[in-house]
């Protein structure tokens, strides 16, 4: 267990992070490197501000939603200054903020009822009704455009989308298209290589922790992409390079939509009927993620329609939803104690210690991360796992404590990784710490 002084000192540097990286409006991922506000990066900050500074925190959702679209998006980076998504391309984009064109996991709902349970009972209806019209064009958003099938699993149309972007599965989707000619050319030229030395990310983070130049050109290849489509969800479906249904991210929606239940009720408000017909269904295909041969759940190419059978931590998400039996859950827990796999000695590995995409500095194919452990250690505490959960908070307060609030972290000897001061870590740092005992 975590000493009393060690937690205050723990909480103290993560407290200091939050506010070093504090703009004012919105909290930075990180100064520097990630200098805009990025949606799941701010859900994460606005709980772990919560503990300190309630209007702070319900202030970070409020600049988030400045960058909402007409059509209920909620953009993924809303940005300070120039970049070069030029959202102005759509005309559903917001006039006076620049924004990118695509969004991330909807950790909305959760956020905005973890800063709600701070707050007063009136302070609460206040902040519910002031951000539920927002919330709920949001939700409706995902199902009228991203649903286009209407599976009950909504599509990601970027890697980045999926918040987790070179992660396995997302990787595969993405290689199983060729190159657009210039990158092929640029590849077989070697020329390639060259590339490290005019990469913006070479002054933060050392290169071989991050994707190749390739895939990091092919990433912004996408981007231009789906720019020239305007960022329409239904001139880029019609024949996408790339459209997956991300396991993680409709884990996060499930239960994001029960949590958008719960603001609709305290208000008593009524959702619409065809939503909830809509949230039924992400749940009951759910099931058609799982994989009885590897005993797995894994994201869907929505392209091909097949299970892109890489594996990864996203089969612990469904935990997160609340929404499997718990027989499921049971070999769920099994699996991530493997040590052959996920149970390395800084857990979670993002990636199994046996996959040959494993490894233990590279972004999102190999490091622990402390936001897929917060959604894990919630999901174990919802399906009666307490021992488990109290194992891994504990383990990943203890990263925290000895390579500080990095990026990401190597689960086999527990260094830090990425960039240093990132926001998420430290916000959840603090979620973990308050909810330990
Ligand atoms: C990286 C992560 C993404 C995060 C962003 C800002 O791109 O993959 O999930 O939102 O950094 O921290």
């Amino acid at each position: 267990m975590f000493k009393a002084e060690l937690s205050e000192k723990l909480a103290a540097q993560a407290l200091a992070v939050l506010k070093l990286n504090d703009r004012g409006q919105f909290t930075a991922p990180s100064l520097g490197f990630y200098p805009h506000q990025v949606l799941w990066d701010s859900c994460f900050i606005a709980i772990g501000r919560s503990y300190d500074n309630i209007e702070r925190a319900q202030q970070e959702i409020t600049h988030l939603l400045s960058g909402q679209w007409q059509n209920g998006m909620v953009p993924h980076i809303i940005f300070s200054g120039k970049n070069n998504w030029r959202s102005s391309v759509s005309p559903l984009s917001p006039e006076a903020v620049a924004t990118s064109g695509v969004s991330q996991p909807p950790m909305l709902a959760e956020a905005i009822v973890r800063v709600g349970e701070r707050l007063s009972a009136d302070g609460r209806r206040i902040w519910y009704q002031k951000t539920f019209p927002s919330l709920l064009a949001y939700h409706q958003w995902l199902y009228r455009e991203r649903d286009p099938d209407g599976s009950g699993l909504v599509v990601q149309v970027h890697p980045w989308e999926t918040g987790l972007d070179d992660t396995p599965p997302c990787m595969l989707a993405l290689n199983d298209q060729p190159l657009a000619r210039w990158l092929r050319l640029l590849k077989s030229s070697r020329l390639a290589k060259l590339g490290n030395y005019v990469r913006f990310d070479r002054k933060f983070v050392s290169l071989d922790e991050r994707g190749s130049n390739i895939e990091t050109l092919t990433l912004y290849d996408l981007l231009r992409r789906i720019r020239r489509q305007r960022y329409d969800s239904a001139a880029i479906l019609r024949a996408p390079r790339f459209a997956i249904q991300d396991l993680t991210y409709n884990c996060i929606l499930i239960r994001a939509n029960k949590r958008l239940a719960e603001i609709a009720k305290s208000l008593g408000e009524k959702l619409p009927e065809e939503l909830i017909q809509q949230t039924q269904s992400t749940i009951k295909a759910l099931d058609g993620l799982w994989d009885k041969t590897t005993g797995q759940y894994y994201s869907r190419d929505f392209r091909t329609k097949k299970l892109l059978c890489q594996p990864s931590f996203a089969t612990f998400l469904p935990l997160y939803t609340g929404c499997i039996t718990h027989e499921q859950a049971e070999r769920l827990v099994h699996l991530m104690q493997d040590q052959h796999a996920f149970g390395a000695k800084y857990p979670l590995p993002s990636v199994p210690l046996n996959s040959p995409w494993f490894n233990a500095k590279r972004y999102w194919q190999g490091p622990t991360w402390i936001n897929i452990n917060w959604f894990i250690i919630n999901g174990l505490e919802q399906y009666g796992f307490t021992e488990q959960a109290q194992t891994l908070r504990q383990s990943t307060l203890e990263l925290v404590a000895h390579s500080g609030c990095r990026e990401y972290f190597d689960p086999i000897t527990g260094e830090g990784a990425g960039v240093d001061n990132f926001s998420w870590t430290a916000a959840l740092t603090l979620d973990l710490l308050a909810s330990k005992n």
